[in-house]
C-alpha cells in the first residue's frame, strides 16, 4: 500500500520527457505537439539511486587511459565509426526501422566477439530465442560465448548479469524491457529512462559494453524519450531504404570518435557484408548520358567518397514554383539557384527544382556546391555533363568558385576510380600531385565553369592547352 500512495498522476512528454501537472497540447520544453501523455510516477528520491562507481576522486595523471581497452567488432565499418572498437563500460544505442537489420548487425557482432573468446549475453525482448537460434543459423552463428535469453523483466535481466558475468551485454529492445517498481507500460517514457540508467549503471560498474536497440518513430527520431541520446555514450542510426539491399550505419552522438563517419553495409540472406568499395555504389548508371548529374569527390568522416548529384528542372504549374531537396542542403540550393539567376542570367521563376544525391547519401559541405550548380544547369540546358568527369568546389555569392579542403584525398579516390576530368578551384592546383591520366580543369568562376563544361560536355577530347 505503501508503494501505492508515494505514485502521483502528471503528464509527461513523450518525446523529451517533461513532466507537467496539467496536460497541454504542447510541450512547454520541447515544443512537439500532442506529446503529453498521462503517466502515473513516482517521486524518486536520490537515495534510490544505484551508485556509478564507487570510486575516491584520484589525479587525473594517475588514471590509466581507455584507449588500449578497445575491442574490435570484428567487423571493420562498425569499427572506424565507433572509433576503433568498442569501450568497455560503454553504452551504444542503435536504432533505426524496423526490418532495417538492426538485430542481424548485432547477432553478427556477437558471434565475432565470441569467437575472440568474449562472452557475450544477448537478451532478445523481442523474439523469442527459437526466432534468434533461426537467424543465426542463417548467419552461421554457433558459439557456447554466446547466451541468449528470452526476457523483459530488467530484475531478472540484471539477474542474469550478476550471474553470468558477460564481457558484452545486449538489449534488443530497450523499449520493450521494463522495471517492475515503476508504473506503465513498456515503452513509456518512465520506463524506457529509468530501465537505460539502471543499465548503464550496472554496465559501468561490471565494465560490461552495453548495447541498447532503440526503434524509432515515423518522424525517423528514436522513440521514447530524447534524452536517451543524451544518456549514452554512442548514437547510431541504421538507415536505407528497405526494398534496397545496402545499409548505411552512422554515428550522431560518439563519446569515444568522430561522428562525421558512415559504415556501408550490404544485406544479403549470409546477413550484412561490409561494402568495400563505396564510391562505385553511390554512382548511377556509368553509361547512362543523360542531362542533370554530376559525381563529386566528398569527404564522409575521415573517407572520400564520390557520390552522384541529379538535378531536374520542369515547368511549374503553379505561381510559386516548387523546390525538393534531398540529401543535400535546403537553403544551400536556394543560395546556388540565386546565384545562378543573377550572375549567369538563367531563370528559374517559372521551373520546379529538384535535387537529389544517388543513394540517401546525406552531403552537408559547400565543397558539393559546383556539383549541384552544374547538375542544374545541366537539366535546364537539357545538355549532359561527361560521364568521366567530376566537380569539386564552393560558390560564393558572387559566383566566384572557392577552395576547398583535403584536396588530395578527392583527387586520389577521383583517379583511383578511372575519371579523366576534375574540375575544381584554381587555388586548389597549386602544388597537386596528380596522375597524368588525370586532366585538371581549373576555374576561378561559376562562369567558366559552365563555359568549360561545355567542352567536356559529350566530348572527352578536352583542349590541351587547359592544362
Ligand atoms: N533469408 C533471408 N535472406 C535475406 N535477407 C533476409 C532473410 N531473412 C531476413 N532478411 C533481412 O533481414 C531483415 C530483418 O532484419 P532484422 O535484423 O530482424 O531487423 P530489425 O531488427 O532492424 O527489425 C529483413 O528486412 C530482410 O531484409
Ligand atoms: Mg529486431
Amino acid at each position: 500500500m505503501a508503494t501505492i500512495k508515494k505514485l502521483k498522476k502528471a503528464f509527461r512528454c513523450q518525446q523529451c520527457g517533461y513532466e507537467t501537472g496539467k496536460w497541454l497540447g504542447k510541450c512547454s520544453d520541447c515544443g512537439a505537439w500532442g506529446s503529453l501523455i498521462e503517466e502515473l510516477i513516482t517521486p524518486t528520491s536520490l537515495t534510490d539511486r544505484p551508485i556509478l562507481s564507487g570510486e575516491k576522486p584520484q589525479p587525473i595523471s594517475k588514471i590509466k587511459s581507455i584507449d588500449k581497452e578497445r575491442v574490435s567488432t570484428g567487423i571493420g565499418e562498425l569499427d572506424r565509426i565507433m572509433g576503433g572498437g568498442i569501450v568497455a563500460g560503454s553504452a551504444t544505442l542503435i536504432g533505426g526501422d524496423p526490418g532495417i537489420g538492426k538485430s542481424t548487425l548485432i547477432l553478427q557482432v556477437s558471434g565475432k566477439l565470441c569467437d575472440a573468446g568474449k562472452k557475450v549475453l544477448y537478451v532478445s525482448a523481442e523474439e523469442s530465442i527459437y526466432q534468434t537460434k533461426i537467424r543465426a543459423e542463417r548467419l552461421g552463428i554457433n558459439s557456447e560465448n554466446l547466451l541468449i535469453v528470452s526476457e523483459t523483466n530488467l530484475e531478472i535481466i540484471g539477474g542474469y548479469v550478476e550471474e553470468y558475468n558477460p564481457d558484452f551485454l545486449i538489449i534488443d529492445s530497450i523499449q520493450m524491457v521494463y522495471k517492475p517498481q515503476l508504473p506503465g507500460t513498456p515503452g513509456t517514457v518512465t520506463q524506457v529512462r529509468e530501465s537505460t540508467l539502471e543499465l548503464m549503471y550496472l554496465a559501468k560498474r561490471k565494465s560490461i559494453a552495453l548495447f541498447l536497440i532503440g526503434h524509432v518513430t515515423k518522424e525517423g527520431s528514436l522513440a521514447g524519450p530524447r534524452t536517451l541520446e543524451h544518456m549514452v555514450d554512442t548514437v547510431l542510426y541504421f538507415e536505407g531504404d528497405r526494398f534496397q539491399s545496402f545499409r548505411i550505419l552512422r554515428a550522431v552522438k560518439n563519446r569515444f570518435g568522430s561522428t562525421n563517419e558512415i559504415g556501408l553495409f550490404d544485406m544479403d540472406k549470409e546477413g550484412l557484408q561490409e561494402v568495400t568499395n563505396p564510391s562505385a555504389l553511390f554512382i548511377g548508371d556509368h553509361d547512362d548520358n543523360s542531362a542533370g548529374k554530376v559525381v563529386m569527390p566528398t569527404i564522409i568522416g575521415t573517407r572520400p567518397l564520390l557520390v552522384e548529384i541529379q538535378a531536374l528542372t520542369a515547368p511549374s504549374f503553379y505561381s510559386v514554383p516548387s523546390r525538393r531537396v534531398s540529401g543535400v542542403d535546403f537553403n544551400r540550393v536556394l543560395m546556388i539557384l540565386a546565384v545562378l539567376e543573377r550572375r549567369i542570367g538563367l531563370s528559374f521563376s517559372n521551373q520546379d527544382v529538384f535535387v537529389n544525391v544517388v543513394g540517401g547519401v546525406k552531403i552537408d559541405e559547400p565543397a558539393a556546391d559546383l556539383a549541384i550548380a552544374l547538375a542544374i544547369v545541366s537539366s535546364i540546358k537539357n545538355k549532359p555533363i561527361s560521364n568521366e568527369t567530376v566537380m569539386v568546389g564552393e560558390i560564393g555569392l558572387t559566383g566566384e568558385v572557392r577552395g576547398v579542403n583535403q584536396i588530395n584525398q578527392r583527387v586520389n579516390e577521383t583517379q583511383r576510380l578511372g575519371f579523366k576530368y576534375i574540375m575544381m578551384p584554381l587555388k586548389n592546383t597549386k602544388g597537386l600531385n596528380h596522375a597524368p591520366e588525370l586532366t585538371l580543369v581549373k576555374i576561378c568562376s561559376l562562369r567558366e565553369a559552365i563555359s568549360k563544361s561545355q567542352l567536356i560536355a559529350f566530348r572527352k577530347d578536352l583542349d590541351p592547352a587547359e592544362k
